[in-house]
């Protein structure tokens, strides 16, 4: 697998991305326009990231990382705050064995030190239990930020790098909470805003973006391949220009 940098070297451009990372947005809207209560938006999600995930592992995908919870959402309301991280226990009670017989690797990132003792013991057994498998690595980012990870990167590279003043990019990027992933090939944003919203932001610097005004808890397979499809219209330039993309493309 490519863990290479996209600003120091330039990696190859799969036709279907290895790595797709999603903002899941939109449960909320999703609810309220069709007045419901804002949880059964959150449930619906829980859905189809069942759906999406199986839709990855058929089209071969390897890394799927997805926005579950950001450092931000604690302003939520209180009782939102606490209905999502049930959620979130539950949807790791029931959803592990299943990813394990399926040889999916579940990763959880994030600051994972503000979640209950009991939640953080159920991360850290999912994690070991599916450490071992190979198909696909599900990511899910609990309590991320961009900013934070930055931050705890940067303190980890100090503390291994005592008294150095300059940095390289590969002194930093091992100290990145999704070190084991390559970049994002394809970012999706559900539920029709244009923003990054904190998420990875050390590793987008080259990843294609995708929007779609879609909500969410609708997002199926048949919207992944309209992602995927414009993602295979896209020219990766990675800062050269299009003749000399032609010549490389004869040059294979
Ligand atoms: C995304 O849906 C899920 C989380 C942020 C936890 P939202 O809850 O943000 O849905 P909208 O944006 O209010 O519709
Ligand atoms: C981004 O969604 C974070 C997640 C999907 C977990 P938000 O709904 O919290 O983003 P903003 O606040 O609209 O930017
Ligand atoms: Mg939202």
């Amino acid at each position: 697998m490519d863990l290479s940098s996209s600003t120091q070297e330039i990696p190859a451009a799969p036709s279907v991305p290895s790595h797709v990372a999603i903002i899941m947005d939109g449960n909320g809207r999703w609810a309220t326009t069709r007045y419901l209560p804002r949880v059964t938006g959150h449930v619906k999600g829980v859905e189809a990231v069942r759906g999406i995930v199986k839709a990855c592992m058929e089209r071969n995908i390897r890394y799927l990382t997805l926005f579950a919870f950001s450092s931000e959402n604690w302003r939520r309301p209180p009782d939102e705050v606490s209905m999502l991280m049930r959620l979130f226990v539950s949807a790791l009670e029931r959803e592990v064995s299943k990813m394990n017989a399926n040889n999916i690797r579940l990763k959880v990132v994030g600051d994972l030190s503000r979640f209950d003792a009991s939640l953080q013991e159920l991360i850290a057994t999912a994690e070991s239990r599916t450490a071992m498998n190979t198909a696909l690595t599900v990511t899910i980012c609990a309590n991320y930020g961009g900013r934070w990870d930055l931050l705890q990167a940067m303190g980890k590279m100090a503390q291994a790098m005592p008294g150095k003043t300059e940095f390289a990019e590969q002194d930093f990027a091992p100290h990145l909470a999704m070190s084991y992933a390559p970049e994002p090939d394809l970012f999706i944003r559900t539920g029709g805003e244009q923003r990054i919203s904190n998420f990875l932001l050390w590793q987008l610097a080259y990843t294609e973006l995708y929007f779609t005004d879609i909500f969410w808890p609708d997002f199926d397979a048949a919207a992944l391949d309209a992602a995927i499809a414009s993602y295979q219209q896209r020219e990766r330039r990675f800062g050269r220009t299009s003749a000399q993309l032609v010549e490389v493309r004869k040059a294979s």
